[in-house]
């Protein structure tokens, strides 16, 4: 049974990728990971205020200060390169001893280390880079154009800098999901990752504070993703990795059936060990061979929302089945 595929020009043995985690960031882990059969690892994002944060740590001072004078710019430097060196260490010791793709991952939030840290993450060996770029808008004073001109700024600016395949990694807060996903899959990225589950806020109503809820996915949560992977694997110019509640080997197949070119698993991990790859390896093979297929082509798409159909009208006849009995 053959599940190779191609994922952002990667060649894949498996569709099951590890998504950007903690489990990412160690090498032993990924190691045992490519042994269950992963089809590429994406590692833990660098976040750039983590790099701030050593800045802070390591010169004890939140800004520029007439302590540290003109020195601070070189310390700020010196320290944010130090920080980022250990990761890049780690880039090249899973590339040394990992034989499938391996993805870096960024969050920025200035627009210049977006591209800074892309270049370092090129220069350090990463076969492709997942931008993780789940904008919260949270502010009143941002507008749907704000949120796509950042989008378009960073990948323009990317996409003339660095050679090798980039893929965005989207939440669901878009006024116009469906237009902005096709905009976005034209600005030639080669992947879309859908979607980001963002860390929930919740509130303790002993201490009166805020503070995170689960960080974990439930299975149910699979099926915002399979909505949308549906509705636009047809309809955009590049890869989409379905990510969010992906747990069974039949979620695998449900994604792959929607049009999903990779499927990511990261809460299943956490829950169920880094074996649960191997099962869904198996699951995913088995049911292929249950149905007489011998390649993800020959199926991957089926159920997908055809180019030139309305969304709309599929999904409304969805909603019309289970709620009048018409169709
Ligand atoms: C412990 C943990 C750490 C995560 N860290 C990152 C990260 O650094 N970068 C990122 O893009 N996503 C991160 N995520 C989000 C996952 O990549 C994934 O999008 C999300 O967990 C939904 O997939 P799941 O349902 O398979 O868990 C993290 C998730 C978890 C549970």
């Amino acid at each position: 049974m053959d599940t190779n595929t191609k994922y952002l020009g990667l060649d894949l043995k498996s569709p099951i990728i590890v998504g950007s985690c903690g489990l990412t960031a160690d090498v032993d882990k990924m190691v045992e990971m490519e042994k269950a059969g992963a089809g590429a690892v994406i590692l833990k994002s660098v976040f750039e205020e983590q790099i701030i944060y050593d800045i802070k740590r390591n010169t004890h001072v939140v800004a520029p200060t007439d302590n540290y004078g003109d020195s601070y710019e070189y310390i700020a430097a010196h320290v944010a390169d130090d920080s980022l060196s250990r990761h890049f260490q780690m880039i090249r010791d899973a590339k040394s001893r990992l034989s499938i793709p391996v993805i870096g991952s960024i969050n920025c939030f200035s627009y210049e280390n977006w591209l800074t840290y892309a270049i370092k993450f090129q220069e350090a060996g990463c076969d492709a880079l997942e931008l993780n770029m789940a904008i919260l808008p949270y502010e009143t004073s941002l507008s749907a154009d704000d949120v796509d001109r950042t989008f378009s700024q960073i990948i323009n600016t990317l996409r003339k800098s660095i050679s090798i395949p980039i893929s965005i990694k989207v939440g669901t807060y878009f006024t116009d999901m469906a237009k902005q996903m096709q905009q976005l899959s034209w600005m030639g990225i080669q992947g879309v990752t859908m979607f980001n589950k963002s860390v929930q806020v919740d509130i303790d109503i002993e201490k009166e504070c805020l503070q995170n809820a689960s960080y974990l996915s439930n299975p149910e949560e699979i099926y915002n993703t399979l909505r949308w992977v549906a509705i636009l694997s047809k309809k955009m110019r590049c890869d989409i990795s379905a990510s969010t509640g992906v747990y069974s080997a039949d979620d695998v197949v449900k994604m792959l059936l929607a049009g999903a070119t990779s499927v990511q698993v990261v809460s299943t991990l956490y829950k169920n060990g880094i074996q649960t790859i191997a099962e869904l390896n198996k699951g995913l093979q088995a049911w292929m061979e249950k149905k007489g297929y011998n390649s993800l082509s020959q199926f991957r798409g089926k159920l997908a929302v055809q180019p030139n159909d309305k969304a709309s009208v599929a999904m409304r006849t969805q909603f019309m089945k289970y709620f009048a009995e018409i169709v």
